[in-house]
Protein backbone atom coordinates (compact mmCIF):
# COMPACT_ATOMS: atom_id res chain seq x y z
CA UNK A 1 0.00 0.00 0.00
CA UNK A 2 1.29 3.21 -1.10
CA UNK A 3 -0.37 4.99 1.75
CA UNK A 4 0.75 4.98 5.43
CA UNK A 5 -2.15 6.49 6.96
CA UNK A 6 -0.56 7.97 10.62
CA UNK A 7 -2.09 11.77 11.15
CA UNK A 8 -4.66 10.62 8.63
CA UNK A 9 -6.05 6.82 10.44
CA UNK A 10 -9.24 7.84 12.03
CA UNK A 11 -10.21 10.56 9.13
CA UNK A 12 -13.49 9.02 7.86
CA UNK A 13 -14.56 6.75 10.77
CA UNK A 14 -15.03 9.38 13.45
CA UNK A 15 -17.70 12.17 13.52
CA UNK A 16 -14.96 15.51 13.68
CA UNK A 17 -17.63 17.12 15.58
CA UNK A 18 -17.99 14.20 18.21
CA UNK A 19 -15.11 14.48 21.17
CA UNK A 20 -16.48 11.54 22.44
CA UNK A 21 -15.53 9.58 18.80
CA UNK A 22 -12.11 11.29 19.03
CA UNK A 23 -11.32 10.08 22.91
CA UNK A 24 -12.97 6.66 21.68
CA UNK A 25 -10.28 6.11 19.46
CA UNK A 26 -7.42 7.33 21.98
CA UNK A 27 -7.75 11.08 21.78
CA UNK A 28 -6.49 13.00 23.89
CA UNK A 29 -4.55 10.23 25.69
CA UNK A 30 -1.07 11.11 24.31
CA UNK A 31 -1.69 14.44 25.90
CA UNK A 32 -2.22 12.78 29.30
CA UNK A 33 0.77 10.26 28.50
CA UNK A 34 2.77 13.75 27.97
CA UNK A 35 1.54 15.13 30.92
CA UNK A 36 3.24 12.51 33.17
CA UNK A 37 6.93 13.07 30.98
CA UNK A 38 9.56 15.21 31.48
CA UNK A 39 9.93 17.86 29.43
CA UNK A 40 13.07 17.10 28.10
CA UNK A 41 11.50 13.54 27.65
CA UNK A 42 9.47 15.46 25.35
CA UNK A 43 12.27 16.99 23.59
CA UNK A 44 14.05 13.72 23.03
CA UNK A 45 11.20 12.19 21.68
CA UNK A 46 11.21 15.18 18.73
CA UNK A 47 15.00 15.49 18.83
CA UNK A 48 14.43 11.43 17.89
CA UNK A 49 11.94 11.98 15.76
CA UNK A 50 13.81 14.30 13.23
CA UNK A 51 10.17 16.06 12.48
CA UNK A 52 10.39 18.70 10.01
CA UNK A 53 8.01 21.49 9.68
CA UNK A 54 5.29 20.90 7.07
CA UNK A 55 4.61 23.87 6.44
CA UNK A 56 6.98 24.64 3.69
CA UNK A 57 10.12 25.53 5.02
CA UNK A 58 10.94 21.89 6.92
CA UNK A 59 12.46 23.60 10.17
CA UNK A 60 13.40 20.89 12.63
CA UNK A 61 11.10 20.90 15.35
CA UNK A 62 13.08 19.96 18.25
CA UNK A 63 15.50 22.76 17.28
CA UNK A 64 12.09 25.24 17.79
CA UNK A 65 11.05 23.56 20.95
CA UNK A 66 14.51 23.55 22.52
CA UNK A 67 14.86 27.59 21.82
CA UNK A 68 11.32 27.56 23.54
CA UNK A 69 12.85 25.74 26.37
CA UNK A 70 15.51 28.00 27.02
CA UNK A 71 12.97 31.35 27.24
CA UNK A 72 11.95 32.01 30.92
CA UNK A 73 10.19 34.99 29.99
CA UNK A 74 6.28 35.10 30.55
CA UNK A 75 3.95 34.42 28.50
CA UNK A 76 4.90 32.14 25.81
CA UNK A 77 2.49 31.53 23.29
CA UNK A 78 1.72 28.25 20.74
CA UNK A 79 0.56 29.65 17.21
CA UNK A 80 -0.89 27.24 14.76
CA UNK A 81 -0.40 28.26 10.76
CA UNK A 82 -3.64 27.59 9.45
CA UNK A 83 -3.37 30.34 6.40
CA UNK A 84 -2.85 27.56 3.86
CA UNK A 85 -2.71 30.41 0.73
CA UNK A 86 -0.57 28.70 -1.36
CA UNK A 87 -2.39 27.87 -4.62
CA UNK A 88 -2.64 23.47 -5.08
CA UNK A 89 -2.41 23.67 -0.94
CA UNK A 90 -5.45 22.24 0.32
CA UNK A 91 -4.38 19.64 3.29
CA UNK A 92 -4.44 21.71 6.43
CA UNK A 93 -7.99 22.43 5.79
CA UNK A 94 -8.86 18.79 4.94
CA UNK A 95 -7.39 18.04 8.77
CA UNK A 96 -8.96 21.11 10.48
CA UNK A 97 -12.26 19.41 8.80
CA UNK A 98 -11.83 16.20 9.60
CA UNK A 99 -10.22 15.78 12.43
CA UNK A 100 -9.75 18.91 14.58
CA UNK A 101 -9.59 17.57 18.36
CA UNK A 102 -6.12 16.14 16.91
CA UNK A 103 -4.92 19.60 16.07
CA UNK A 104 -5.86 21.03 19.58
CA UNK A 105 -3.82 18.08 21.46
CA UNK A 106 -1.29 18.46 19.32
CA UNK A 107 -0.99 22.25 20.86
CA UNK A 108 -1.90 21.27 23.64
CA UNK A 109 1.35 19.16 24.04
CA UNK A 110 3.68 21.86 22.03
CA UNK A 111 1.90 24.25 25.10
CA UNK A 112 2.70 22.07 27.94
CA UNK A 113 6.17 21.38 26.54
CA UNK A 114 7.28 24.54 26.25
CA UNK A 115 5.63 25.79 29.25
CA UNK A 116 3.22 27.96 26.70
CA UNK A 117 -0.18 29.11 28.31
CA UNK A 118 -2.15 30.53 25.32
CA UNK A 119 -2.65 29.56 21.50
CA UNK A 120 -4.29 31.07 18.62
CA UNK A 121 -4.95 28.82 15.55
CA UNK A 122 -4.72 31.37 12.64
CA UNK A 123 -6.69 30.14 10.04
CA UNK A 124 -6.92 30.91 6.74
CA UNK A 125 -9.93 33.87 5.82
CA UNK A 126 -11.88 32.28 3.09
CA UNK A 127 -12.07 28.76 5.29
CA UNK A 128 -15.71 29.47 6.83
CA UNK A 129 -16.24 25.56 7.61
CA UNK A 130 -12.94 25.32 8.67
CA UNK A 131 -13.26 28.09 11.35
CA UNK A 132 -16.55 26.74 12.26
CA UNK A 133 -15.38 23.22 12.71
CA UNK A 134 -11.97 24.07 14.77
CA UNK A 135 -14.34 26.61 17.19
CA UNK A 136 -16.96 24.14 18.04
CA UNK A 137 -14.26 21.17 18.68
CA UNK A 138 -12.53 24.13 20.60
CA UNK A 139 -15.50 24.43 22.98
CA UNK A 140 -16.34 21.37 23.47
CA UNK A 141 -12.60 21.00 24.59
CA UNK A 142 -12.92 23.32 27.51
CA UNK A 143 -16.65 21.63 28.46
CA UNK A 144 -14.56 18.21 28.50
CA UNK A 145 -11.43 19.63 30.65
CA UNK A 146 -8.64 19.88 28.47
CA UNK A 147 -8.97 23.45 27.93
CA UNK A 148 -8.48 26.12 30.62
CA UNK A 149 -7.05 26.59 33.94
CA UNK A 150 -5.12 23.29 36.04
CA UNK A 151 -5.97 21.05 33.25
CA UNK A 152 -6.90 17.35 34.40
CA UNK A 153 -5.69 18.46 37.96
CA UNK A 154 -2.30 19.41 36.29
CA UNK A 155 -1.84 22.56 37.18
CA UNK A 156 -0.89 22.94 34.05
CA UNK A 157 -3.24 26.24 32.33
CA UNK A 158 -3.89 26.67 28.24
CA UNK A 159 -6.63 27.98 25.89
CA UNK A 160 -6.85 28.86 23.07
CA UNK A 161 -8.61 30.93 20.31
CA UNK A 162 -9.40 31.15 16.46
CA UNK A 163 -7.84 34.40 14.21
CA UNK A 164 -9.24 34.91 11.16
CA UNK A 165 -6.42 35.05 8.34
CA UNK A 166 -6.12 38.60 6.88
CA UNK A 167 -7.21 37.66 3.39
CA UNK A 168 -3.44 37.85 2.28
CA UNK A 169 -1.15 35.26 1.20
CA UNK A 170 1.98 36.74 2.64
CA UNK A 171 -0.04 36.74 5.85
CA UNK A 172 0.81 32.71 6.54
CA UNK A 173 4.37 33.80 6.59
CA UNK A 174 5.00 33.60 10.30
CA UNK A 175 6.56 37.08 10.56
CA UNK A 176 3.46 38.77 9.11
CA UNK A 177 1.24 36.58 10.50
CA UNK A 178 2.80 37.97 14.09
CA UNK A 179 1.67 41.08 12.85
CA UNK A 180 -1.44 40.07 11.84
CA UNK A 181 -2.33 39.13 15.35
CA UNK A 182 -1.50 41.75 16.87
CA UNK A 183 -3.63 43.90 14.42
CA UNK A 184 -1.25 45.84 12.69
CA UNK A 185 -1.32 45.30 8.65
CA UNK A 186 0.45 41.52 7.47
CA UNK A 187 4.19 42.91 6.74
CA UNK A 188 7.15 40.52 7.46
CA UNK A 189 9.54 41.53 9.97
CA UNK A 190 13.12 41.97 9.90
CA UNK A 191 15.06 38.86 11.07
CA UNK A 192 17.08 37.79 13.64
CA UNK A 193 15.14 37.81 16.68
CA UNK A 194 13.28 34.63 15.47
CA UNK A 195 9.92 34.08 16.94
CA UNK A 196 11.25 31.92 19.82
CA UNK A 197 12.64 35.01 21.18
CA UNK A 198 11.00 37.84 20.30
CA UNK A 199 7.43 36.36 18.87
CA UNK A 200 3.56 37.36 19.34
CA UNK A 201 3.74 41.13 21.31
CA UNK A 202 7.63 40.48 21.72
CA UNK A 203 6.73 37.23 23.87
CA UNK A 204 8.57 33.84 23.16
CA UNK A 205 6.47 32.12 20.37
CA UNK A 206 6.18 28.36 19.10
CA UNK A 207 4.65 29.03 15.23
CA UNK A 208 3.98 25.55 13.28
CA UNK A 209 1.87 24.40 10.75
CA UNK A 210 -1.16 22.32 10.65
CA UNK A 211 0.23 19.32 9.71
CA UNK A 212 3.33 19.53 11.71
CA UNK A 213 1.12 19.80 15.03
CA UNK A 214 -1.58 17.10 13.89
CA UNK A 215 1.87 15.09 13.95
CA UNK A 216 2.37 15.39 17.91
CA UNK A 217 0.31 13.18 18.88
CA UNK A 218 1.61 9.89 17.18
CA UNK A 219 5.15 11.06 18.25
CA UNK A 220 4.12 10.70 21.92
CA UNK A 221 2.30 7.60 20.91
CA UNK A 222 4.77 6.07 18.34
CA UNK A 223 7.85 7.25 20.15
CA UNK A 224 10.78 9.19 18.08
CA UNK A 225 12.75 6.52 17.34
CA UNK A 226 9.80 4.47 15.74
CA UNK A 227 8.96 7.43 13.80
CA UNK A 228 12.37 8.27 11.92
CA UNK A 229 11.92 4.72 10.56
CA UNK A 230 9.48 5.55 8.55
CA UNK A 231 10.20 7.63 5.11
CA UNK A 232 13.64 8.54 4.54
CA UNK A 233 16.61 8.63 6.89
CA UNK A 234 16.48 12.40 7.08
CA UNK A 235 13.05 13.10 5.33
CA UNK A 236 11.43 10.88 8.36
CA UNK A 237 7.65 10.37 8.44
CA UNK A 238 4.89 10.94 6.40
CA UNK A 239 3.96 13.66 3.90
CA UNK A 240 -0.14 14.80 3.40
CA UNK A 241 0.19 15.69 -0.84
CA UNK A 242 -2.55 17.88 -2.18
CA UNK A 243 -2.96 16.27 -5.60
CA UNK A 244 -4.61 18.32 -8.05
CA UNK A 245 -4.40 19.65 -11.78
CA UNK A 246 -5.02 17.32 -14.72
CA UNK A 247 -5.32 13.98 -12.64
CA UNK A 248 -8.52 11.58 -12.54
CA UNK A 249 -8.68 11.86 -8.08
CA UNK A 250 -7.52 14.99 -6.75
CA UNK A 251 -7.70 14.53 -2.88
CA UNK A 252 -5.04 14.93 -0.58
CA UNK A 253 -3.24 11.57 0.24
CA UNK A 254 -0.96 10.38 3.45
CA UNK A 255 2.63 8.65 2.06
CA UNK A 256 6.05 7.92 3.52
CA UNK A 257 8.46 10.32 2.56
CA UNK A 258 10.28 8.49 -0.13
CA UNK A 259 8.03 7.04 -2.24
CA UNK A 260 8.12 8.61 -6.21
CA UNK A 261 5.77 11.37 -7.68
CA UNK A 262 5.40 8.69 -10.69
CA UNK A 263 3.32 6.75 -7.75
CA UNK A 264 1.69 9.53 -6.19
CA UNK A 265 0.22 10.29 -10.06
CA UNK A 266 -0.67 7.74 -11.27
CA UNK A 267 -1.16 5.10 -8.55
CA UNK A 268 -2.61 7.37 -6.15
CA UNK A 269 -4.02 10.09 -8.24
CA UNK A 270 -5.02 7.77 -11.34
CA UNK A 271 -2.96 9.35 -14.03
CA UNK A 272 -4.13 11.62 -16.51
CA UNK A 273 -7.03 11.80 -18.64
CA UNK A 274 -7.31 9.52 -21.75
CA UNK A 275 -5.68 10.33 -24.68
CA UNK A 276 -3.45 13.17 -22.80
CA UNK A 277 0.16 13.31 -21.75
CA UNK A 278 1.80 14.74 -18.46
CA UNK A 279 3.59 17.92 -19.80
CA UNK A 280 5.11 18.98 -16.15
CA UNK A 281 4.30 19.29 -12.65
CA UNK A 282 4.26 21.91 -10.44
CA UNK A 283 5.71 20.80 -6.70
CA UNK A 284 4.75 22.92 -3.83
CA UNK A 285 2.15 25.14 -4.88
CA UNK A 286 2.51 28.97 -7.30
CA UNK A 287 6.06 28.99 -5.00
CA UNK A 288 7.19 25.69 -6.66
CA UNK A 289 9.79 24.21 -9.13
CA UNK A 290 7.74 23.61 -12.68
CA UNK A 291 9.73 20.31 -13.80
CA UNK A 292 9.15 18.12 -16.31
CA UNK A 293 7.21 14.39 -17.33
CA UNK A 294 10.78 12.56 -17.40
CA UNK A 295 11.55 13.71 -13.75
CA UNK A 296 8.78 12.45 -12.36
CA UNK A 297 10.86 9.35 -10.78
CA UNK A 298 12.01 11.92 -8.11
CA UNK A 299 11.01 10.92 -4.36
CA UNK A 300 9.59 13.41 -2.47
CA UNK A 301 12.08 14.03 0.20
CA UNK A 302 13.13 17.73 1.54
CA UNK A 303 16.76 17.05 0.05
CA UNK A 304 15.49 16.99 -2.94
CA UNK A 305 13.22 20.05 -3.21
CA UNK A 306 16.10 22.12 -1.37
CA UNK A 307 17.80 21.40 -4.46
CA UNK A 308 15.52 23.84 -7.00
CA UNK A 309 16.56 26.58 -4.26
CA UNK A 310 12.68 26.38 -2.63
CA UNK A 311 11.32 25.02 -0.07
CA UNK A 312 8.43 23.41 -1.31
CA UNK A 313 7.73 20.94 1.75
CA UNK A 314 3.74 22.28 2.01
CA UNK A 315 3.41 18.98 -0.87
CA UNK A 316 1.30 20.25 -3.15
CA UNK A 317 1.74 18.47 -7.17
CA UNK A 318 0.02 20.11 -9.54
CA UNK A 319 -0.07 18.21 -12.73
CA UNK A 320 -0.67 20.22 -16.28
CA UNK A 321 -1.23 17.77 -18.87
CA UNK A 322 -0.28 18.61 -22.65
CA UNK A 323 -3.09 21.23 -23.33
CA UNK A 324 -1.40 23.87 -21.52
CA UNK A 325 0.56 26.70 -23.28
CA UNK A 326 3.44 26.53 -20.59
CA UNK A 327 3.75 31.11 -20.75
CA UNK A 328 -0.09 31.59 -19.77
CA UNK A 329 0.70 29.20 -16.24
CA UNK A 330 3.59 30.89 -15.37
CA UNK A 331 2.10 34.73 -16.32
CA UNK A 332 -0.64 33.13 -14.01
CA UNK A 333 2.20 32.50 -11.40
CA UNK A 334 3.24 35.68 -11.70
CA UNK A 335 0.11 37.65 -11.91
CA UNK A 336 -0.45 36.04 -8.10
CA UNK A 337 2.66 37.20 -6.61
CA UNK A 338 2.57 40.46 -8.16
CA UNK A 339 -1.01 40.86 -6.78
CA UNK A 340 0.35 39.17 -3.57
CA UNK A 341 3.58 41.85 -2.70
CA UNK A 342 3.22 43.47 0.61
CA UNK A 343 4.94 46.02 -1.66
CA UNK A 344 7.87 46.21 1.79
CA UNK A 345 10.59 45.59 -0.39
CA UNK A 346 11.43 47.00 -3.98
CA UNK A 347 12.63 43.84 -5.74
CA UNK A 348 9.30 42.11 -5.07
CA UNK A 349 7.30 44.66 -5.39
CA UNK A 350 8.48 46.01 -8.88
CA UNK A 351 10.30 42.85 -9.94
CA UNK A 352 7.18 40.64 -10.16
CA UNK A 353 5.74 43.29 -12.24
CA UNK A 354 8.47 43.26 -14.81
CA UNK A 355 8.19 39.48 -15.08
CA UNK A 356 4.69 39.45 -15.60
CA UNK A 357 5.05 42.02 -18.33
CA UNK A 358 8.10 39.84 -20.00
CA UNK A 359 5.88 36.59 -19.65
CA UNK A 360 3.02 38.30 -21.40
CA UNK A 361 5.10 38.71 -24.37
CA UNK A 362 5.80 35.20 -24.34
CA UNK A 363 2.32 34.73 -24.50
CA UNK A 364 1.78 36.55 -27.00
CA UNK A 365 4.61 35.79 -29.11
CA UNK A 366 6.28 38.66 -29.07
CA UNK A 367 8.99 38.37 -27.39
CA UNK A 368 12.63 38.85 -28.00
CA UNK A 369 15.93 37.61 -26.90
CA UNK A 370 16.66 40.46 -25.44
CA UNK A 371 13.25 39.46 -22.79
CA UNK A 372 15.13 36.08 -22.21
CA UNK A 373 18.07 37.66 -20.63
CA UNK A 374 15.78 40.26 -18.58
CA UNK A 375 13.76 37.70 -17.47
CA UNK A 376 16.64 35.23 -15.94
CA UNK A 377 18.56 38.46 -14.89
CA UNK A 378 15.41 39.60 -12.83
CA UNK A 379 14.28 36.26 -11.34
CA UNK A 380 17.86 35.92 -10.06
CA UNK A 381 18.15 39.36 -8.11
CA UNK A 382 14.29 38.84 -6.90
CA UNK A 383 14.85 35.35 -5.36
CA UNK A 384 18.22 36.83 -4.11
CA UNK A 385 17.16 39.90 -2.58
CA UNK A 386 13.86 40.09 -1.98
CA UNK A 387 12.95 40.49 2.35
CA UNK A 388 10.51 37.75 2.69
CA UNK A 389 9.81 34.17 1.28
CA UNK A 390 7.00 35.25 -0.80
CA UNK A 391 9.80 37.57 -3.41
CA UNK A 392 12.39 34.82 -2.92
CA UNK A 393 10.10 32.09 -4.21
CA UNK A 394 8.17 34.07 -6.56
CA UNK A 395 10.20 33.42 -9.38
CA UNK A 396 10.83 29.81 -8.46
CA UNK A 397 8.56 28.34 -11.48
CA UNK A 398 10.57 30.90 -14.22
CA UNK A 399 14.36 30.01 -13.04
CA UNK A 400 12.93 26.32 -13.33
CA UNK A 401 11.37 26.18 -16.46
CA UNK A 402 14.59 28.58 -18.00
CA UNK A 403 16.43 25.72 -17.02
CA UNK A 404 14.30 22.07 -17.87
CA UNK A 405 12.23 23.90 -20.74
CA UNK A 406 15.04 26.72 -22.10
CA UNK A 407 14.30 25.04 -25.58
CA UNK A 408 10.20 26.28 -25.13
CA UNK A 409 11.37 29.46 -24.73
CA UNK A 410 13.92 29.65 -27.58
CA UNK A 411 11.25 28.21 -29.80
CA UNK A 412 8.41 30.97 -28.90
CA UNK A 413 11.00 33.55 -29.36
CA UNK A 414 11.59 31.90 -32.93
CA UNK A 415 8.01 32.18 -33.32
CA UNK A 416 7.72 35.75 -32.60
CA UNK A 417 10.35 36.74 -34.82
CA UNK A 418 8.25 34.91 -37.87
CA UNK A 419 5.27 36.71 -36.35
CA UNK A 420 6.73 39.68 -37.01
CA UNK A 421 7.69 38.71 -40.79
C1 LIG B 1 4.72 33.86 1.69
C2 LIG B 1 4.71 32.76 2.69
C3 LIG B 1 3.51 32.16 3.02
C4 LIG B 1 3.48 31.13 3.97
N1 LIG B 1 2.28 30.55 4.26
C5 LIG B 1 2.24 29.55 5.17
C6 LIG B 1 1.01 28.92 5.49
O1 LIG B 1 -0.05 29.27 4.96
N2 LIG B 1 1.03 27.92 6.41
C7 LIG B 1 2.19 27.52 7.03
O2 LIG B 1 2.16 26.65 7.88
N3 LIG B 1 3.36 28.09 6.73
C8 LIG B 1 3.42 29.09 5.82
N4 LIG B 1 4.61 29.69 5.56
C9 LIG B 1 5.80 29.25 6.33
C10 LIG B 1 5.83 29.97 7.69
O3 LIG B 1 6.56 31.19 7.55
C11 LIG B 1 6.54 29.13 8.76
O4 LIG B 1 7.77 28.70 8.27
C12 LIG B 1 5.72 27.91 9.19
O5 LIG B 1 4.44 28.29 9.65
C13 LIG B 1 6.44 27.19 10.34
O6 LIG B 1 5.77 26.00 10.64
P1 LIG B 1 6.46 24.58 10.43
O7 LIG B 1 7.83 24.69 11.04
O8 LIG B 1 5.58 23.64 11.15
O9 LIG B 1 6.53 24.34 8.96
C14 LIG B 1 4.67 30.71 4.60
C15 LIG B 1 5.89 31.31 4.26
C16 LIG B 1 5.91 32.31 3.31
C17 LIG B 1 7.23 32.93 2.96
S1 LIG C 1 9.34 40.03 -0.47
FE1 LIG C 1 7.38 40.84 -1.22
S2 LIG C 1 5.89 40.16 0.30
FE2 LIG C 1 7.93 39.96 1.25
S3 LIG C 1 8.33 41.91 2.28
FE3 LIG C 1 9.14 42.15 0.22
S4 LIG C 1 7.42 43.07 -0.92
FE4 LIG C 1 6.55 42.20 0.94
Amino acid sequence: MLEHKLITKHIGNIDPLSIDDYVGVGGYAMFKKALGMTRLDIHDAFEASKLRGRGGAGFPVAIKLMAMAKETRKPKYVICNADEGEPGNFKDRYLMENNPHQIIEGMLIAAYATGSSHGYLYIRGEYAQSMATMQQAIEAARQAGYLGSNILNSRFDFDLEIRSGAGSYVCGEEFALLESIEGKAGRTRVKPPFPTAKGLFNQPTLINNVETLATFPVIIAMGGEAYAKIGTPTSTGTKLISLSGNVRKKGVYEVPFGVSMRKIIEELGGGVGAGRKIQMIQLGGACGPIIPEYMLDMVIDFERFEEFESKTGAGAIIVIDDRHDMFAILEQVSEFFTHESCGKCTPCREGNVHMRNVLRRFVNKTATEQDLLMLENQARVIHQTSLCGLGQTAPTAIISTLHYFRFDYLNRIEDSMQEVA
